[in-house]
């Protein structure tokens, strides 16, 4: 069925587990998350980006819809996160178009206009009645960026005015950068334990762990015993979708039916985000 994201988050949180909001771009993607936490038994979220939305030609409502009639044919809670949204344009659709949450990203501001414009969206996303993220400190490698820069000096969030920031803005929830980065397509990041440790302690909100993708089992299940309740993952499902496809058409040249090679790239991420709740998905 259909699931609200604060309800999924609040609930692993409590179990000191967390929930897995994994990226969609295609039809194929959303088929593959919900079989996976199917074959899992786990709750699991939907999470489409703004740069999603971008590559369907601008367009949420198409791909939206297609998450909203398979998170109500699940045999799982599901819930829909509207993913790094800069645009409010965007940020607007969300509760028409089905989601119970969004992560409101202006990360790249400076502290005190990144603080006016989340306290702007939270007000606005609470109106609603939706659950709202922010980030503070910079999780690098978006929109092309080197994957790695989240190393670098002043990437990191800091507990205090991680504390300052979410008070005065009211968000609802923290995307942190504690070592992490989008878009690895190798799972070497390490993180910087201590810095999590102090960030749960500093907050009373759950903390998200963004660039997911470039973790270790270890490193994600030290991060969820540290206090994240929702793991961002995006990269992961591509790596296996985009490898299955490569491997078959090599194998296959003359294919030319899409449903052949769509399929082995679903069946890739089926396995990808079954392997990856069992690692770290609510009990
Ligand atoms: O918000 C999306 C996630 O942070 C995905 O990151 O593609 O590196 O797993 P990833
Ligand atoms: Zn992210």
């Amino acid at each position: 069925p259909l699931a609200a994201t604060g309800d999924l988050v609040a609930g692993a949180a409590t179990a000191r587990s967390a929930v897995v909001a994994f990226n969609v771009i295609t039809l194929e993607h959303v088929e593959a998350v919900v079989a996976g936490a199917e074959a899992a038994g786990t709750p699991v979220l939907l999470q489409i980006s703004e740069n999603a939305v971008r590559f369907r030609y601008g367009r949420l409502l198409p791909l939206a819809r297609a998450a909203v009639a398979a998170a109500r044919a699940a045999a799982v809670p599901v819930a829909l996160h509207l993913d790094h949204v800069q645009s409010d344009e965007l940020l607007r659709q969300a509760p028409e178009a089905g989601f119970s949450s969004v992560m409101y990203d202006a990360s790249r501001l400076p502290y005190a206009d990144n603080l006016a414009a989340t306290r702007a969206a939270a007000e606005w996303a609470h109106a609603q009645g939706l659950w709202i993220e922010a980030e503070l400190g910079q999780v690098g490698g978006k929109d092309g960026r080197p994957p790695l820069d989240a190393h670098a000096p002043g990437a990191r969030t800091d507990p205090g005015e991680a504390h300052a920031f979410v008070t005065g803005s009211g968000v609802d929830a923290l995307a942190v950068a504690v070592g992490n980065a989008h878009a690895m397509t190798e799972r070497t990041a390490a993180l910087d334990h201590d810095l999590l440790k102090r960030l749960a302690g500093a907050l009373d909100v759950p903390l998200v762990l963004h660039g997911s993708s470039g973790l270790a089992d270890a490193e994600l299940t030290e991060a969820v015993a540290g206090g994240i309740a929702k793991v961002n993952v995006g990269t992961a499902l591509n790596i296996a979708m985009t490898g299955a496809i490569r491997d078959f058409l090599a194998a296959r040249p003359e294919a030319v039916d899409s449903r052949k090679y769509l399929g082995v790239g679903r069946e890739a991420m089926v396995e990808e985000v079954t392997r990856l709740l069992g690692v770290i998905g609510t009990p």
